[in-house]
């Protein structure tokens, strides 16, 4: 895999290694640096960082695999977390999110077959008590109770 930069993927994460070198807990920053540039942590990189920090490739990939924030496949041009916990189920949130999937042609944990949206679960973004809620490219949605809300939704990652 190459980069954007026409990077291979093992300088990317040395040029990135470069910039932690010496901080303590280094892994974490260096993993959401690399996937903020990449979009994704792959094998390759994980091979990379365990390199880097002199650290087992399980090491890395255990946490890689802990932190759901890390991809493995890059998202959609648009990232709709769809709230699943509690209380905005208890407003009807499975309903709506049957609603906004069907509306958005995406099935939760997936990415449109055009690359267009993702649509992933999130456990809890605080706003419990107008739910149920999402967070539309981080841009948090508020009672998507309706059509109408759901249609905001749509619009938004229409574009
Ligand atoms: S339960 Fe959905 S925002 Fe808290």
């Amino acid at each position: 895999m190459t980069t954007e930069r026409n990077e291979p993927v093992e300088v990317v994460v040395a040029r990135l290694a470069a910039a932690q070198r010496g901080r303590r807990g280094a892994l974490l920053p260096l993993l959401h640096d690399l996937q903020e540039e990449l979009g994704v942590v792959g094998e390759e990189a994980v091979a990379a960082i365990a390199a880097e920090l002199n650290l087992s490739r399980a090491e890395v990939h255990g946490v890689v695999s802990f932190y759901h924030d890390f991809r493995k496949v890059p998202a959609g041009r648009h990232i709709v977390r769809y709230c699943r916990a509690e209380s905005c189920q208890s407003r009807g949130g499975a309903a709506v999110e049957a609603a906004l999937a069907e509306r958005l042609r995406v099935a939760m944990g997936e990415t449109r077959a055009d690359g267009q949206v993702t649509l992933e679960p999130v456990y809890c973004l605080g706003l419990c008590a107008v739910g149920p809620n999402a967070l539309v490219d981080g841009v948090p949605i508020a009672r998507i109770d309706g059509e109408a809300a759901i249609e905001r939704i749509a619009a938004r990652v229409a574009a």
